[in-house]
C-alpha cells in the first residue's frame, strides 16, 4: 500500500520544473495524477512517460487557470483528492 493509492492529483504547471517533480513523486506514491498545464507537448510527453496512472490536460493561457478554469472533463472522471501547484501566473488574476 502507498502513501496515495486510490488519491486523485490535479497538478497545475506540471508540464515542467517543480510540477514535474510532484507528478513524479504523486505516482511514485500511487496516486492518479492529472497533469494540467498550458505546455501541451511537454505535458503529453511526461504523461506518456508515467504511464497509465497519468493524463494531461490542456489549460488555455487566456484564461488562466489559477482563478477561472478548472479542468473538468479530467475531474467527472476522477475523484479529486488533492490540488498542488505549481503554476507560474505572471497575469494578475480574475475573480
Ligand atoms: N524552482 C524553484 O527553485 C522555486 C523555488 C521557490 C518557488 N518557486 C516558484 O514555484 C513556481 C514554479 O517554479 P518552476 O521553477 O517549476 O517554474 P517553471 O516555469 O519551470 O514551470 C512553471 C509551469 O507552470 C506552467 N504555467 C504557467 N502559467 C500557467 C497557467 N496559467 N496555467 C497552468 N500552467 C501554467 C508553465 O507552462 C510551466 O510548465 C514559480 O511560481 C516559482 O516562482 C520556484
Amino acid at each position: 500500500m502507498k502513501r496515495f493509492d486510490n488519491r486523485t492529483v490535479i497538478d497545475t504547471g506540471g508540464a515542467r520544473g517543480l510540477g514535474a517533480s510532484f507528478a513524479r513523486g504523486f505516482v511514485a506514491e500511487g496516486a492518479n495524477v492529472v497533469i494540467a498545464d498550458v505546455l501541451e507537448k511537454e505535458g503529453r510527453t511526461l504523461a506518456d512517460e508515467l504511464g497509465k496512472q497519468t493524463i494531461f490536460f490542456r489549460l488555455k493561457r487566456s484564461r488562466g487557470w489559477c482563478c477561472s478554469s478548472r479542468p473538468t472533463k479530467p475531474v467527472s472522471r476522477l475523484a479529486l483528492s488533492l490540488l498542488p501547484t505549481a503554476a507560474t501566473c505572471s497575469a494578475p488574476c480574475r475573480s
